[in-house]
């Protein structure tokens, strides 16, 4: 019979037990860092209406979807029969913010306010592949709900910041750059970009640290952007940071006003210094995000050399949750994906070695039981073990043929295993530490005793 072999579709990940281990690190540390923060966890399902994301998600997004058919409804049997994709009822969630917009606008008058959720999984995006861009990827979001004020947006900033501080980051490693969508517009509109235009206006402002400057300029034309002040202050020198450098970067005209446009940034900037996360963060021109249903604030967490696509994004939304039959309600999160971040701790020495990460997710060994090679001994393994794990003891046994001892403690320590317990009879084990060497013998029914509770 011939075989075939299969791979992971492109952009997927298989995760073998260490690679499944080095996520799930990252995961715990998303978990612990929302729940000290207040956030209690949600989640929903892993395909939408596909309208859901048309709604407001913007076109970036949208040309991203995977889509899905039940391949029982009409419009299902009418995509396939077309021979497209274009015509599916659903999509697999490429974020999950507009899910969490869903869920708030359907109980609104039951939930708190503000409500503050939390959400872990994965997302699908029809991205071309590259490093740091994939496929299907996992999300953390923190959204905090019914609360416009920027000290909410201070909050958001801080629970990020909490992450990238919990896995070892330093502001030397990552920055957080923020903008205000509000701010950006007043400039933009005063530069000659009408509200139509806005929406292209943030697209090239997104993508201005990607595109040189004749790209820009094509793109612009492209778009029906013709104001030459816009062009100047998309081609500004790219390392122009801070709120003085934006608003040198001004036509005198605006200038003149820019305290007053810039207002918005300058209240963010000193909630963002009063809760203490200052040092990591900076204003940026160009974080301009490309999702369109951001309203307010918007920031991004980068490599500080800036050259991998962002650690994280997020921003203020206030109108989504009404776009989505809910009472007006202001709202603000973000998303971090764990393939960056992945990319970043490995990068800068932060991820643990396996051994560290299995001990922080609670799978180090308590136990390696061993017999000391005689055939009573070999006999009572299987008991032996079912005992400590009946007692909820991490008990475990080499599978290997050999009765060499020296070899089989070799194979508990490289197990990590805190215990190897060799039987020696019916009655009698040596219960050996492996952290410290010692070793005693002692009858069988204590041998629980000898063992100290894991850390
Ligand atoms: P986003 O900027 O599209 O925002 O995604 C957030 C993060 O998800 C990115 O910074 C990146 O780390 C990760 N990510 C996105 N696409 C990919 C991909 N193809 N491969 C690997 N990682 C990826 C949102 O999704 C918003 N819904 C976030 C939000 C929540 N805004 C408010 N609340």
């Amino acid at each position: 019979m011939g075989s075939t072999s299969f791979q992971a579709p492109t952009g997927t990940r298989d995760f073998y037990p260490i690679e499944l281990a080095r996520r799930r690190y990252i995961e715990r540390a998303w978990r612990a860092v929302s729940v000290r923060h207040g956030f209690e966890e949600i989640d929903g399902p892993t395909f939408e209406s596909i309208d859901l994301y048309k709604a407001k998600s913007g076109e970036g997004i949208v040309s991203e979807i995977f889509h899905v058919h039940s391949g029982k409804d009409e419009r299902s049997r009418a995509g396939a029969e077309q021979g497209g994709a274009r015509e599916a009822p659903f999509a697999l969630r490429p974020e999950f913010t507009p899910t969490l917009a869903r869920m708030y606008a359907s109980r609104a008058a039951q939930l708190p306010r503000p409500c503050k959720w939390f959400w872990q999984q994965s997302c699908f995006r029809a991205e071309r592949p590259q490093r740091g861009r994939l496929r299907e990827f996992m999300q953390w979001n923190c959204d905090i709900i019914g609360d416009g004020s920027p000290a909410a947006d201070a909050e958001a900033i801080g629970v990020c910041v909490g992450l990238l501080e919990e896995l070892g980051l330093t502001p030397e490693h990552v920055k957080v750059r923020f903008n205000h969508r509000g701010a950006l517009a007043a400039v933009v509109s005063r530069l000659g970009v009408d509200e139509q235009h806005m929406p292209a206006a943030f697209v090239l402002l997104d993508r201005r640290d990607r595109l040189s400057d004749d790209d820009l300029e094509a793109m612009a034309f492209e778009f029906g952007i013709t104001s030459f002040d816009f062009l100047r202050l998309l081609k500004r020198p790219r390392n122009a940071q801070g709120i003085d450098a934006m608003a040198a970067a001004l036509p005198a005209e605006v200038a003149r006003d820019a305290e007053a446009l810039l207002e918005p940034l300058r209240t963010v900037e000193s909630h963002l210094a009063g809760s203490g996360v200052g040092p990591w963060c900076s204003l940026d021109l160009n974080v301009a995000r490309g999702l369109a249903y951001y309203t307010g604030m918007v920031f991004e967490v980068h490599e500080i050399s800036g050259a991998m696509r962002a650690v994280a994004g997020g921003g203020r939304y206030d109108n989504l949750i009404e776009t989505f039959g809910g009472p007006a309600t202001p709202a603000v999160g973000f998303g971090m994906g764990d393939v960056v971040l992945s990319l970043v701790l490995q990068d800068k020495g932060l991820m643990p070695g396996d051994r560290e990460i299995a001990r922080a997710l609670g799978l180090r060994p308590d136990v390696q039981v061993i017999s000391n090679g005689s055939p009573e001994s070999d006999a009572l393994v299987p008991a032996v073990v079912g005992e400590l794990r009946r007692a909820g003891v991490h008990a475990r046994r080499s599978y290997k043929a050999t009765k060499n001892i020296g070899k089989l403690l070799k194979e508990a320590a490289d197990a990590d295993a805190r215990y190897a317990v060799i039987i020696e009879s019916a009655s009698e084990v040596t219960v050996k530490n492996l952290d410290d060497g010692t070793q005693v013998k002692a009858p069988r029914a204590d041998l629980r005793a000898h063992l100290s509770p894991a850390r």
